[in-house]
């Protein structure tokens, strides 16, 4: 069991064909110890079956206002009632329009209006409806009631298209809803946390990088929202969807990195360095595009980049610091030296060759107190138990300098 168990969650599915992902968002949820309760739109029963809902949730699903098994004819108060959040998934353009409108004219729509409980979509359609004109006020106006949009992502759409509009992933709408429910141990606490790669160019099309994709990053960022925090994320280039409610700045450079951690770091209680910073760049990019040549040898000229969390665990009033190291051997070893070295309270060390780029993460925790190995899982659950560790630390830090 988990943080969530005996949560409840209803999950809303309207017509769309990225319905198929809500069954996997179902399962995932309920894996995680939510007790999911079902309710479709009419269309949603055009791309996926009521039963196949109801097989994986384990409960009957509503899709009707005049359901006769809800007592009083009174389905949307009922069902809405004693829920820790409702998730529309996928949300299609007039599911959304009608919840900027407040419209109440099926189910779904109803129990949204009739709601006491955070409210999650993740809208899902071709990339011209969500690049239209009225999209866009929709969207802007469920932001303004405080309504958390999830996505969408960019990518190959159902119509032969590739654009913005695909629905997130249902790992990733789960660890957003999990976020959502979790126990708020960091009210108000500034995050500031770096992510992603570095990309230091070496003329106008080239440049030096990692395979660093931000997951772990941008996991982290949604734990730290998840427990009341507010986030300040500097990533570099990732094809990440931005974490929903974080202040994002994108960056490329370690430069850049390091410059927008300057401009953000005196509002932040907690610095978590999670970016693969490159240690070096190219010495005077080239502007232009450097042409081959007849020469054997090409040298490339490379000096150091600053040591952004060195920097920022040495400032006089520094925040909380945490590190993450990344190494291919001697784990412990190396990433305890290294949280000396740069005199940081938290230490998360990982195997590079496993954690980079992957889905899953195996960390080990290393503070004044030792070394806490956490099991394999995926990022979004590492990301949650290093949160809660630092919410610990953090909050035995402040009692003792109070
Ligand atoms: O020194 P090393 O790169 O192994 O340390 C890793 C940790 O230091 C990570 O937390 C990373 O984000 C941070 N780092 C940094 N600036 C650099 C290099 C690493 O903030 N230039």
């Amino acid at each position: 069991m988990t943080e969530t168990s005996r949560k409840k969650v209803l999950l809303g599915l309207t017509g769309g064909i990225a319905a198929y992902k809500s069954a996997e968002l179902a399962r995932l949820l309920i894996q995680d110890g939510v007790d999911v309760q079902v309710a479709m739109t009419q269309a949603a029963c055009g791309f996926i079956t009521p039963a196949t809902m109801q097989a994986l949730s384990g409960k009957p699903v509503f899709t009707d206002m005049w359901d006769a098994r809800v007592a009083n004819a009174m389905g949307h108060i009922e069902l809405s009632r004693g829920m820790d959040a409702i998730i529309v998934a996928p949300a299609t353009a007039d599911f959304i329009a009608k919840l900027a409108a407040g419209h109440a004219d099926d189910l779904l729509s109803t129990l949204c209006l009739a709601r006491e409980c955070p409210l999650l979509v993740a809208p899902a359609m071709n990339r011209q409806m969500w690049g239209n004109a009225a999209t866009r006020r929709n969207v802007a106006q469920l932001l303004k009631d405080g309504i958390v949009v999830l996505g969408p992502a960019s990518g190959d759409q159902a119509c032969g298209e590739v654009g913005m509009g695909r629905m997130l992933e249902a790992a990733e709408i789960a660890a957003a809803a999990i976020a959502c429910l979790a126990p708020k141990t960091l009210p108000g606490v500034r995050f500031l946390i770096t992510a992603g790669p570095t990309f230091e160019p070496i003329d106008a099309v080239r440049g030096i990088t990692n395979r660093s994709s931000g997951k772990m990053g941008h996991a982290l960022a949604r734990a730290a929202l998840g427990a009341g925090a507010k986030v300040a994320l500097i990533s570099g280039p990732v094809t990440l969807p931005a974490p929903a409610g974080a202040e994002i700045t994108h960056v490329d450079t370690a430069a850049q990195m390091f410059e927008a951690v300057k401009r953000h770091v005196t509002r932040a209680d907690i610095f978590v360095g999670v970016a693969a910073v490159a240690d070096y760049r190219v010495d005077k990019p080239r502007r232009h595009k450097i042409k081959k040549t007849d020469e054997s040898q090409l040298q490339i000229k490379l000096v150091p980049n600053p040591d952004i969390l060195g920097w920022v665990a040495a400032q006089p009033r520094a925040p909380f610091c945490v590190g993450f190291a990344a190494e291919s051997r001697n784990l412990d070893q190396y990433a305890d030296e290294k949280r000396r070295r740069k005199k940081v309270q938290l230490m998360v060390a990982n195997l590079a060759q496993e954690a980079i780029g992957s889905d899953d993460n195996e960390v080990s925790l290393l503070d004044d107190s030792g070394t806490r190995r956490l099991a394999r899982a995926p990022k979004e659950v590492v990301a949650r138990q290093i949160v809660d560790h630092i919410a610990k630390l953090y909050g035995a830090k402040r009692h003792k300098t109070k």
